[in-house]
């Protein structure tokens, strides 16, 4: 098997994702220590957003914030299929080699932000005309924060928020607030094989 077989990296929506037996995967983890709040990996409910994005596309160039990026296949996703200029956040460094290394080998850029979500305000959100994120709400201390980023985005003039999810109540939580307070739309997603991946989608 060489290092771009199926055990070392899978493709998918046109881009290449590494895993993390990847050669050029281990090397950078030896170079930038552990990820500290689960950015350690791709997370699969990505595959959600992207499905979701395909089937209700947004224009071309638009400018997206990807909150809790981890490796920023979200944001890369969106530069490369829709030509968007992406920021991508997250409050833990160590996720950005992992992020840059995949923007260069799908042939994008993307801006990278440390910063915690909480800290975005709406000044910096007026920036931004759509937010996208996926699998970031996994603790009840991120429901408060996470519905109010969302509340702050809508006021701010954020043209979307889309956010996905392997189905945490968690999540819940912060979508039913959504629906409530926000007029959003949550549905149940589903991408086909190869992939495989069911959850959430919520859209502001
Ligand atoms: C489960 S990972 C998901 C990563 C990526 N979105 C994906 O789906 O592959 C959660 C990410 O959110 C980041 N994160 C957690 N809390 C955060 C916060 N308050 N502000 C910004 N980023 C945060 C973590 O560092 C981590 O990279």
């Amino acid at each position: 098997m060489t290092v771009n077989g199926a055990a070392y990296c899978r493709e998918a929506f046109g881009l290449t994702i590494l895993k993390n037996s990847h050669k050029d995967i281990r090397r950078l983890r030896q170079q930038t220590g552990a990820a500290t709040i689960h950015g350690n990996k791709f997370w699969k409910s990505t595959f959600l957003l992207m499905d979701y994005l395909l089937e209700t596309p947004p224009k071309k160039r638009l400018k997206v914030l990807e909150v809790g990026c981890g490796w920023g296949l979200g944001g890369i996703f969106c530069a490369k299929t829709f030509a968007a200029r992406v920021t991508a956040l997250d409050a833990d460094a160590s996720v950005f080699a992992f992020l840059q290394h995949h923007a260069d080998i799908n042939g994008v850029k993307v801006e990278t932000w440390r910063s915690r979500y909480e800290k975005v305000t709406r000044a910096h959100l007026s920036e931004f005309d759509m937010l996208i994120g996926a699998d970031i709400c996994f603790w009840d201390s991120m429901v408060d924060p996470l519905y109010n980023l969302v509340r702050r985005a809508k006021q701010a003039g954020v043209g979307r928020v889309v956010l996905s999810d392997p189905g945490r109540p968690t999540f819940g939580k912060v979508a039913q607030r959504c629906i409530d307070k926000l007029d959003a739309d949550y549905q149940m997603w589903h991408v086909a094989a190869p992939h495989n991946t069911s959850g959430l989608v919520l859209e502001v």
